[in-house]
């Protein structure tokens, strides 16, 4: 059981998607459309439709896993869950709480129980800013004591204490990726979601991260969201898997099960192209 499970379940209990009351995300028939920049003065840009109706549940506790291929709509779909951006139309609940339409004042309760680790380092951290601000700014961002919180969160992610004192670029990438997951895990989130970040980072250091995360998530009782393009890497951290293609999700289950006997051709074509991390964990 995680060790921060929030809501009553009486917030929860009763709803008909989530009889058990576990729910941690709920997304209902989610559709983004993005809009090509026009070529013409007449008509409008082109119509991108990156999620076609995706409906999913990401229980309490649970490692969920988004797999696909680039361009399926996987980061579009995070941003959505993480409410960095609304969807067109559909329904993304969070312990019950709609997301959909809240201005970003009314999503402080969020910001504090989710929190994102991206793909790159080294763009998601502000090269000019040493460790020690970069892991203390969502607390600061929050108005919450940082006190002795990144010398801690520094110990956790396996960093040495005068790592606090030096700029990103002083790291390696494994190193950077550490940092952020640091300071991801500052506000003490429910819920951490995580975008390929893995697949910018050296062949050598990937399990060592994978493996960080995962240990990370089962020591705080985390939730945990996914996401990468690669079936043999989610399988190693999570237990549930989605498969995405073009905007739609085609198959869902236990990783394990998706793995021995895909049901959908497109996740059997997914699992021929994957390279494997056997060797590398
Ligand atoms: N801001 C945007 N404007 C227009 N189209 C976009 C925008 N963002 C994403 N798209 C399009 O939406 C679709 C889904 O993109 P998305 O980035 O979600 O895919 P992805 O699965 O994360 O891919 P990758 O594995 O390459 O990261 C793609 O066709 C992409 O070109
Ligand atoms: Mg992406």
């Amino acid at each position: 059981m995680p060790s921060h499970a929030g809501t009553p379940m009486s917030e929860l209990a009763g709803g008909e998607s989530d009889p058990d009351g576990r729910a941690m995300i709920e997304a209902r028939d989610v559709t983004r459309v993005y809009r090509r920049p026009r070529t013409s003065l007449t008509r409008p840009g082109e119509a991108v439709h990156a999620l076609k109706g995706v409906s999913l549940t990401v229980r309490r506790g649970e490692r969920f896993g988004v797999v696909g291929e680039s361009g399926s709509g996987k980061s579009t779909l995070l941003r959505l869950l993480c409410a960095l951006d609304q969807p067109t139309s559909g329904s993304i609940r969070f312990e019950g709480r709609e997301l959909t339409g809240l201005p970003e004042r009314r999503l402080r309760f969020l910001r504090h129980s989710l929190q994102v680790v991206f793909q790159d380092p080294m763009s998601s951290l502000d090269p000019r800013m040493k460790v020690r601000d970069l892991v203390a700014e969502p607390l600061v961002a929050l108005g919450e004591p940082v006190g002795g919180r990144v010398a801690e969160l520094l110990d956790e992610v396996g960093l040495p204490a005068s790592a606090a004192g030096h700029y990103p670029h002083q790291f390696s990438g494994g190193q950077r990726q550490r940092i952020a997951i640091a300071r991801a895990l500052a506000p003490r989130p429910k819920v951490l979601v995580a975008d390929e970040p893995v697949s910018a980072l050296d062949v050598s250091v990937r399990g060592q991260i994978l493996n960080l995360l995962a240990d990370l998530v089962d020591e705080l009782g985390l939730t945990l969201v996914f996401v990468s393009h690669d079936l043999s890497v989610v399988r190693h951290v999570c237990e549930t898997v989605a498969v995405m293609n073009d905007g739609e999700i085609v198959e869902t289950g236990p990783v394990d099960d998706v793995w021995a006997g895909p049901r959908h051709p497109y996740t059997r074509a997914l699992l021929r192209a994957v390279p494997t991390l056997e060797g590398l964990l």
